[in-house]
């Protein structure tokens, strides 16, 4: 089947695995008006994805203006593979986190899918290169790495590995922002991509001044709650440098700062996750969530970020930066 084309109008998309990520982008795919074929083998994975759709809608609308009121069920069939892969302008890949069930995938994918189709694995940190080792048709295999929650967070990570043609990065890059995503392109493949090994990077240093005891687990908490992400919503991590630099910005930072910057990126903590660390991070865990289910938890963090992607499309476009 021809797939429906990308003249701007909806478009017909397909679904492999129809988990936490699968399901996140159906809800994106649904709310832009576009068709859903979706396929996952588990029990229950239709009945499951239809919940969970009913359940985010109202956030769903909020983060998607254009979303329709109700969810557009009837845009959405689960069948089978061969089905989910035909006449689609591309497949999101969502299976587990591994680089044999992957590969298993996309040689399902590739028996029965059109040799041009784009595949965009939503994987949190695999090397492209590895995931389209063993594929026929190599050149089309991209990671397109979303966050959770999908139909609300702007970001995508984009990435090829060394057989992925251009062609398809950029095919990619349109269908993505076609979905109303922030499409970051990664240069090169490199473990964990960008946004993990960013987020990564603090939560090593929170577990080292946890257990190196500078304070008690409510405080790290806060300092990341109330002083650090405040501060990164207008410009990030290396804006916020520049404005330590005062009226010279960075030149002032590397002139007045250089050394004391070293000095503390040296005295930062290299924890590994030995038993006393693991069992110091459950402690941490049970004491900050206390009172409040896995669900709820959840649910907060899912309303407090639509609400920041509210104040996004408020600012308008770029306003983040
Ligand atoms: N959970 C997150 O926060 C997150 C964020 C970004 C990316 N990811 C990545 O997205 C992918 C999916 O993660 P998830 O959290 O949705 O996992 P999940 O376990 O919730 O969902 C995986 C789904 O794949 C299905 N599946 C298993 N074998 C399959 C097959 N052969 N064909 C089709 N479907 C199959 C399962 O039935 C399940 O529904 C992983 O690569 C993960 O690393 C996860």
């Amino acid at each position: 089947m021809t797939p429906h084309t990308q003249g701007g109008g909806p478009v017909r998309v397909g679904l492999i695995g129809a988990g936490v990520i699968g399901s996140g982008w159906a809800a994106t795919c649904l709310g832009r008006g576009d068709q859903v074929l979706a396929h996952d083998p588990a029990d229950g994975a239709e009945t499951r994805t239809r919940a969970y759709l009913t359940a985010v809608w109202p956030l769903v609308r909020r983060a998607i203006p254009s979303a329709p009121k109700e969810v557009p069920h009837g845009r959405m069939t689960f069948t089978a593979l061969a089905d989910a892969v035909d006449g689609v302008v591309a497949v999101h890949e969502s299976g587990p986190e591994s680089v044999p069930a992957k590969r298993a995938i996309y040689a399902a994918i590739e028996a029965e899918a059109d040799p041009g189709l784009l595949i965009l694995s939503s994987s949190g940190g695999l090397m492209p290169s590895e995931l389209q080792a063993e594929m026929t048709h190599p050149e089309r295999l991209a990671v397109a790495h979303p966050l959770s929650p999908v139909y609300a967070l702007p970001l995508v990570e984009l990435l090829g590995g060394r057989l992925t043609s251009q062609q398809s990065l950029q095919a990619a890059e349109t269908h993505l922002t076609r979905l109303g995503k922030r499409v970051v392109r990664l240069r090169r493949e490199v473990s964990g991509y960008l946004t993990n090994r960013l987020t990564f990077a603090l939560v090593r240093e929170a577990v080292h001044c946890l257990m190196e005891g500078v304070a008690g687990p409510a405080d790290i908490e806060d300092a990341v709650v109330y002083g650090v992400t405040p501060r990164w919503v207008q410009g990030g991590a290396l804006t916020s440098l520049t404005l330590a630099g005062g009226p010279a910005g960075m030149r002032g930072v590397v002139d007045h700062f250089s050394s004391a910057i070293d000095g503390w990126w040296n005295d930062l903590g290299t924890p590994t996750m030995t038993p006393e660390v693991a069992t110091a991070l459950i402690a941490a865990a049970d004491q900050i969530t206390a009172g409040r289910s896995p669900e709820q938890l959840l649910a907060q963090r899912d309303e407090a970020t639509v609400a920041l992607v509210e104040r996004f499309h408020a600012a308008g476009p770029g306003a983040a930066n």
